[in-house]
């Protein structure tokens, strides 16, 4: 039975750092006149309520809370918040989006949406969130890795491929990695993103290698941490992305270094991009 819910992480650093990344891969895959699918492996509740009471209100702390009265923010994360606040519209931050609300705000009338998520309480929250009302979205209750290959390559030929696993199962960076060598075998010009905690563990901190050793040179990596590492905690996160647009490592450049500046909480905060 899987343990982890992603609503009591809903905002955090790490979300910021991955939906502003994704927000940036929609932008520049939708301005092309031909329709897109958009594949998320772990794809959650798709929104999140967040919690009110002070104690269990770190982890929005850590990010979105952080941000939400940015008057400074640079166009891709002004685009980030243009969208949660879309999500509260009496201007309160008490709800976040997740990456599948995210993406069907901004894809197209013809794009589709295949989502995939395991735990049945949010298996069937997205469900409920998109009913049958819009009929780009198809939400599967299986296997994301199991989705990949059933709807790879897609049938338009352009894809953004979204990996997201909570990492609760060591085996979750093997099968990414072995996930997304069966995929580009299959569908070599797609884009893939790929999300991860970077943690003490061996297979946190090999992860990135190993996933280079299947992309190639095609990747580009960037890494925000915004804390000294403590016991328990994640103190960054990184995400990986196979054949990025070429508009993104300049943005990336200008983003991440803005969100160190503003989610950093010690001397630790840093950033990288490769
Ligand atoms: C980090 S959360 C996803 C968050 C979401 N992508 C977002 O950005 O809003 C990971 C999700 O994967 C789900 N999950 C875990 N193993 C899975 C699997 N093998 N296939 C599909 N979903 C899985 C978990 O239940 C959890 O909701």
């Amino acid at each position: 039975m899987l343990s982890y819910r992603h609503s009591f992480h809903a905002g955090n650093h790490a979300d910021v750092l991955k939906h502003v990344v994704l927000l940036e891969l929609l932008a520049y895959l939708t301005q092309k006149d031909k329709p897109l699918w958009y594949v998320d492996t772990h794809a959650g509740a798709g929104h999140y309520t967040l919690p009110e009471h002070p104690a269990a209100r770190a982890e929005q702390q850590s990010g979105i809370a952080r941000l939400w009265d940015a008057t400074d923010a640079p166009a891709p994360v002004t685009r980030y918040l243009d969208d949660v606040r879309q999500i509260n519209p009496d201007g309160m931050l008490a709800h976040y989006p997740g990456s599948p609300w995210i993406a069907a705000r901004h894809l197209r009338r013809d794009d589709r949406l295949w989502l995939s998520e395991l735990h049945p309480a949010d298996a069937e929250s997205l469900s409920q969130h998109f009913g049958t009302g819009d009929r780009r979205v198809h939400v599967e209750k299986r296997d994301g890795f199991a989705a990949l290959k059933a709807h790879l390559p897609p049938q338009p030929r352009r894809a953004l491929v979204m990996v997201d696993p909570s990492y609760e199962l060591a085996s979750d960076y093997r099968n990414v990695s072995v996930a997304l060598a069966d995929s580009v075998k299959r569908f070599a010009t797609g884009v893939y993103a790929i999300w991860y905690p970077m943690l003490a563990s061996r297979e946190s901190r090999g992860f990135a290698a190993a996933l280079q050793a299947v992309a190639g040179p095609r990747a580009l990596h960037v890494t925000m941490t915004v804390r000294e590492p403590a016991p328990g905690g994640m103190a960054g996160s990184g995400m990986f992305i196979v054949n990025p647009p070429y508009t993104l490592p300049d943005s990336l450049n200008t983003v991440v270094p803005w969100l160190v500046e503003r989610l950093g909480q010690d001397r630790a905060a840093t950033w990288s991009l490769e």
